[in-house]
């Protein structure tokens, strides 16, 4: 693979999660020093997800993001443009309605979600616009979305830190504990160049999400997007 750019069309997109899927979860836990598990406890919080409650899980990869709504008793419908990374998911949840779908053309009709939500999976599809406008047509009116995304540390001192550990600790890290480095030169990258926490609240607006407020975790190196559909 050649070096990773910001300008991936979606079949690479797909074929770079294809190549890290073997290894993904553990590579995770490793990166982000274990903090993705707590992140992932936040999402839950606030997806609130009731006994049989319908929750789409875009992006959702190997489904790792997707267990605590499952675990809440809702039906979980996962759902990824990488074959790879399904597969993984399939093989460790065999259980689960795993479905390949394209976040900008999502293979649901319209008003059939409780809610939808999106684990580090939006900064990846090419048109975060029309993925937002496609996650509202299949949410039910009075449903929810939620939106767990790096973001952009609030205090400058820990910001420049952070951002240091991206560009030049990630990288050799990831070249010791991953199938593709690559892949994670491109997620500094695209962490650095993503839209901060306002810019994202009003791009959720556009699509048409109302009531859209967003709370900070580990500074901001995460945010939790959250809107409702009128
Ligand atoms: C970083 S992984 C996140 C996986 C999971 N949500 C988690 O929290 O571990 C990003 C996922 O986005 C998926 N993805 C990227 N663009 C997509 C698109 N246009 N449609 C569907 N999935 C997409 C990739 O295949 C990948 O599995």
């Amino acid at each position: 693979m050649t070096r990773a750019t910001l300008d991936k069309q979606p079949h690479e997109v797909a074929s770079m999660f294809d190549d890290v899927a073997a290894n993904y979860d553990l590579t995770n836990d490793v990166l982000s020093l274990g903090q993705d598990r707590r992140w992932r406890k936040e999402v839950a919080k606030a997806v609130d997800a009731r006994p049989a409650q319908k929750v789409l899980d875009l992006a959702a990869g190997t489904a790792t993001s997707s267990q605590p709504f499952a675990r809440a008793g809702a039906y979980v419908v996962p759902c990824d443009f990488s074959l790879g990374m399904l597969r993984v998911g399939k093989k460790n949840h065999p259980w689960m309605p795993f479905t390949a779908g394209d976040g900008t053309k999502l293979p649901f009709r319209d008003d059939v979600f409780d809610a939808v939500t999106i684990s580090f999976g939006l900064r990846n599809i090419q048109d975060t616009d029309q993925a937002l406008r496609e996650m509202y047509r299949v949410t039910k009116p009075g449903g929810r979305i939620v939106i767990s995304e790096f973001s952009h540390a609030t205090w400058a001192p820990f910001r420049t830190v952070y951002e240091e550990y991206l560009m030049r600790a990630l990288p050799p890290v990831a070249r010791a504990v991953s199938s593709n480095p690559d892949a994670y030169v491109y997620l500094a990258e695209s962490i650095r160049s993503w839209p901060d926490q306002p810019t994202l609240a009003g791009m959720l607006q556009k699509a048409g999400w109302s009531k859209v407020a967003w709370r900070n975790l580990t500074g901001g190196i995460v945010a939790l997007h959250r809107g409702f559909k009128a």
